[in-house]
């Protein structure tokens, strides 16, 4: 056994030991709100694809084409023979659909928030993060500090840390935090860090990635939530691995913004592009929240169904956490869930704080009134 196989079965055999071992579950069905998973079926409450885009018959039909026409793979990097017109399109499609002059395609939306935060650090800025955001700005924000930037992190959901960091400060800053938090389902205070930014020139980057198709009347995301899509934060990194039901990561921003991404992110000039049936099945499926058949209105319907249900009030997102506490509690709650006919994981450490272990529950516009009154009533039965 050479060191290297010794050192990992040694890591491997303390993560078991602890009880942080995670094995998939295995789908053999698309993401429908009746899923196969493991060989049995189960109603599945814990999906992504919000809005059911995943199966839907144009965006598959869109993939279909693209593919038939274009191929599979995208032979090279953006900058090399990797960009097709199914790449140039799709940003086009995320910039007007969520109202900025340009947006720049990554092939996930974690390449996107680490791309973005190393071509923008240096050693005269300064970077603010919120402690709770997710580990893409976190590994985003250790490669900017590689670069000479400062990284500080700010109290989560606290504008006036914000302003009291920002007040130390002269040079550059950029305030980034998420969107909608994807494992409690809250919301970041965007106008009122907005506000703090700007009165003390900083920059704001908000990463929409659950929010982008669930949040808004017409799904344009946070800043149609907020009422900010025409006085919006600086850059918006918004994903087509969520409720558009594909994969990728856009980064919306001004003209000169997204043509240094082009020029400057790692991850967008050295990595294979995005197969050009990805492009075209995200364009499909951002045409459908444009149209008049979109499914965010049957999404927030069932939303405050399921929020009502579980005494939550007025629920703002389609991520609804049910605190447990203790790890083998939550484990044992999603077991007996399951045991019951429904698919919801366990989250415990390291995604969350150690003794905050939870259940994460996720609403698909798919789910019908029946299986929505379900879980409410398994989750009673706990
Ligand atoms: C808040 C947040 N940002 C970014 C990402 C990364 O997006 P992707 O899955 O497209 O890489 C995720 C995915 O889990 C996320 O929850």
């Amino acid at each position: 056994m050479s060191w290297l196989d010794r050192d990992a079965q040694r890591v491997l055999n303390n993560w078991r030991a602890a009880g942080l071992e995670r094995t998939p579950a295995v789908f053999c069905t698309g993401q429908g709100p009746v899923s196969g998973i493991d060989g049995e079926e189960y109603v599945l409450f814990s999906s992504s694809n919000y809005l059911g885009l995943a199966e839907h018959p144009a965006v598959r039909g869109a993939a279909a084409h693209a593919l038939a026409l274009l191929g599979v793979g995208s032979g090279g990097s953006r900058l090399t023979t990797g960009t097709t017109e199914a790449h140039r399109q799709v940003e086009r499609d995320f910039a007007r659909f969520l109202g900025y002059e340009d947006a720049v395609f990554f092939s996930a939306g974690f390449l996107a928030n680490t791309g973005v935060l190393q071509a923008l650090a240096g050693p005269d800025v300064l970077i603010l993060s919120d402690e709770r955001n997710h580990a893409s700005i976190i590994d985003g924000c250790r490669l900017a500090k590689a670069q000479g930037a400062t990284v500080r992190v700010f109290r989560h959901r606290d504008p006036a840390h914000v302003g009291e960091l920002l007040a130390q400060y002269n040079g550059n800053a950029l305030v980034v935090t998420d969107g909608l938090f994807s494992m409690d389902g809250t919301l970041a205070p965007v106008p009122e860090l907005l506000e703090v930014c700007r009165a003390h020139g900083a920059a704001l980057m908000v990463d929409d990635a659950h929010g982008t198709g669930t949040l808004g009347a017409t799904g344009r995301g946070i800043n149609e939530h907020f009422a900010l899509l025409d006085d919006h934060p600086d850059i918006l990194v918004a994903t087509a691995s969520k409720a558009l039901g594909v994969e990728g990561g856009a980064v919306a921003a001004s003209a000169p913004v997204a043509g240094m991404l082009r020029q400057k992110a790692r991850t967008f000039v050295y990595s294979t592009s995005s197969a050009p049936a990805t492009c075209a099945a995200v364009s499909a499926a951002i045409g459908i929240l444009e149209g008049a058949e979109s499914p965010v209105p049957a999404l927030h319907r069932n939303i405050r169904r399921l929020a009502t249900h579980l005494g939550m009030g007025e629920w703002p997102s389609p991520i609804i956490p049910v605190p447990i506490g203790d790890e083998g509690e939550a484990v044992r709650a999603s077991a007996a869930l399951r045991a019951a006919g429904y698919f919801v994981p366990a989250i415990r450490w390291p995604t969350v704080p150690r003794g905050a272990a939870m259940l994460r529950v996720t609403v698909m516009a798919s789910h019908t009134d029946e299986q929505i009154d379900g879980l409410a009533h398994a989750i009673s039965r706990l």
